[in-house]
């Protein structure tokens, strides 16, 4: 289903009634919003407005995954407290997202990065670097970009667990616990998973010639939701066992 399409959606939730909607749909490719902004606006934001509208009527509560994109990429280390301002139009339609949820009473705002996994179909950066290095071809990484990389199943905990705690509202930056730039990021995949170092190509952002601009030091802390939520999330290490043992056994 389009969930922008408003009828059929109100159709689904009117039929299913939710107590809890979790929104994850986006459209997430940064230069396609960039360039097709009405389809950024039409995927990010207006299905938001429908499921946000549905939820007050119907005293749902609404949890909805944004971006460390709304971030600047300045000073890093940010949390809650600091300001969004996004420096591209994919991280303004998820900051508009927010605006619109927050209104609700019963909300929660995720704020995650980087997001990574092993998902066969996926785009994710293990995935691309997986298929590369299947390929044996090269692949170019910025240096200049920091995040914390999110663990997708932490973020599937995190989220059941946010489900499991009654009343407790409000923006959370959820990201992994260890900041480090891509490249930094693409080594310790290679490190974990007996992967060619040498395939990896350390540049500069600039150099991809993007039109979105990306944040540059945008290291996070999830401190909040941890503490929120009496959640840990998984060091990068402890996860790669993970993928390594889904992969063996055909997960
Ligand atoms: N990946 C990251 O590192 C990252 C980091 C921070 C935040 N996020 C956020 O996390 C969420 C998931 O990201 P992702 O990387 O998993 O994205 P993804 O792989 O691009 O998946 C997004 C999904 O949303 C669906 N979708 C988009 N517009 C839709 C519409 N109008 N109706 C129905 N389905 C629609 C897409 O369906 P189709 O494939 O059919 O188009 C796709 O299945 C997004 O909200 C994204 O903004 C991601």
């Amino acid at each position: 289903m389009d969930i922008a399409d408003e009828i059929k959606l109100r159709c689904v939730l009117d039929k299913t009634k939710p107590s809890f909607i979790v929104h994850v749909a986006a459209l997430s490719n940064v230069e396609k919003c960039e360039i097709e902004r009405d389809l950024a606006y039409k995927n990010n934001v207006l299905p938001v407005k429908i499921l946000t509208e549905w939820a007050k009527e119907n005293d749902a509560t609404m949890l909805f995954i944004s971006s460390d994109y709304v971030y600047d990429g300045g000073r890093g280390k940010f949390t809650e407290d600091d300001q969004a301002l996004p420096v591209q139009y994919y991280g303004l339609t998820k900051l508009q997202g927010e605006d619109i949820v927050s209104k609700l009473k019963k909300h929660i705002i995720l704020r995650p990065t980087v997001i990574y996994g092993w998902d066969l179909d996926g785009m994710n950066f293990f995935m691309q670097l997986f298929r590369k290095q299947k390929d044996k071809q090269e692949m170019k990484v910025p240096v200049d970009q920091i995040n914390n990389p999110t663990f997708v199943n932490d973020l599937c905990e995190l989220i059941v667990k946010i489900l499991k705690t009654p009343d407790k509202y409000g923006i959370f930056v959820s990201t992994g616990p260890e900041s480090m730039n891509r490249y930094e990021f693409g080594l310790q995949l290679c490190d974990s998973m007996g992967w060619d170092k040498e395939l990896l190509k350390p540049v500069q952002t600039l150099e991809f010639g993007q039109l979105a601009k990306r944040p540059l030091n945008n290291s996070t802390s999830s401190e909040k939701v941890c503490r929120m939520f009496n959640f840990d999330f998984n060091d990068l290490k402890t996860n790669l066992e993970i993928i390594k043992n889904q992969i063996e056994n055909n997960l």
